[in-house]
């Protein structure tokens, strides 16, 4: 495995793999990885002649009273399961490179950027949208693959891509999950013992709202009722939001449909972290 720091290495590399006629498979990544990642890489390793990962830790995407600065990092640990992994080649820019003069330039994608996720941390998906497009174009990948994990921010991407005419094909895994449910996250770290027992609430709402939905409870408000139940069973987690949302546009469901995604965000103690389910 190749270990890349320089941007303009990496982009002329990508350059000749792409005229010698190699598909590029593309992971961008925080770091401090996790099998969720993982199967992203194993999935770009299986499709794709040349399989990149990033891992940067964008500053753009943060807001200011974010966890930025303890962000958790293991790069010893990362090499060597992007190296189990198969993976050939490492990006690893620095911030300055990235932003040599502060971000400055910004991809936005209005509409659905602005709810949920975007509501509750303003600028979040303009950090995003910037930092994965500026990667696009330094890695030149036929196909990226990312997490249903972060849902909206699949959503906003392949907007961007869409909108932006991006020769890309932006490809959405399912979540990976711990055996008692709660969604693999680099976030999960900060939790101390009872809050991680506690966390489970999160994916066990998910599941109980799902199982309701396919006996035929469809009522949005009744299926946030069924959620907020499985919550309250954990008084140290509370609820940032609970929204049952159309899955093409994330907008919220006024009335009863088939096809949705149940979408949560909370907070335990000093951390937040986020979950949803398809139901199709
Ligand atoms: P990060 O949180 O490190 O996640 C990198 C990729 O792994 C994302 O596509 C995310 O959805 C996916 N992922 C995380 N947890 C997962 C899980 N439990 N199962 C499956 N996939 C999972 O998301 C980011 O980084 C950043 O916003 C980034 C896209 C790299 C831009 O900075």
């Amino acid at each position: 495995m190749q270990i890349i720091v320089d941007i303009a290495e990496m982009q002329s590399l990508a350059g000749s793999f792409r005229s010698e006629g190699k598909t590029i498979g593309f992971v961008p990544t925080m770091g401090f990885l996790h099998e969720g990642h993982l199967s992203l890489m194993h999935r770009a390793r299986g499709e794709c002649d040349i399989a990149i990962v990033s891992i940067f830790v964008n500053p753009a995407q943060f807001g200011p009273m974010e966890d930025f600065e303890r962000y958790p990092r293991d790069e010893q640990g990362d090499r060597r399961k992007c190296e189990s992994a198969g993976v050939d080649i490492l990006f690893m820019p620095g911030a300055a490179a990235m932003y040599p003069d502060g971000p400055s330039v910004f991809v936005t994608v209005e509409g659905i950027s602005d709810t949920l996720e975007g509501a509750v941390r303003p600028g979040h998906f303009r950090g995003v949208a910037t930092v994965v497009s500026k990667f696009f174009n330094i890695v030149r990948p036929h196909k990226a693959f990312f997490g249903q994990k972060d849902y909206q921010q699949c959503a906003v991407i392949r907007r961007m891509a869409e909108g932006l005419n991006m020769d890309v094909e932006v490809v959405v895994l399912p979540t990976v999950r711990e055996p008692d449910g709660l969604a693999m996250s680099s976030r999960n770290s900060y939790l101390n013992p009872v809050e991680r027992r506690a966390a489970t609430v999160i994916s066990q709402a998910l599941f109980a709202a799902e199982r309701q939905a396919r006996a035929g409870v469809k009522d949005p408000e009744k299926l946030k009722e069924v959620m907020r139940d499985v919550l309250r069973m954990e008084k140290a987690v509370s609820i940032d939001y609970l929204e049952l949302a159309d899955p093409g546009t994330l907008m919220p469901l006024a009335g009863p449909r088939d096809k949705m995604v149940i979408l949560i965000a909370v907070r335990l103690g000093r951390t937040r972290l986020i979950d949803n389910l398809l139901v199709l």
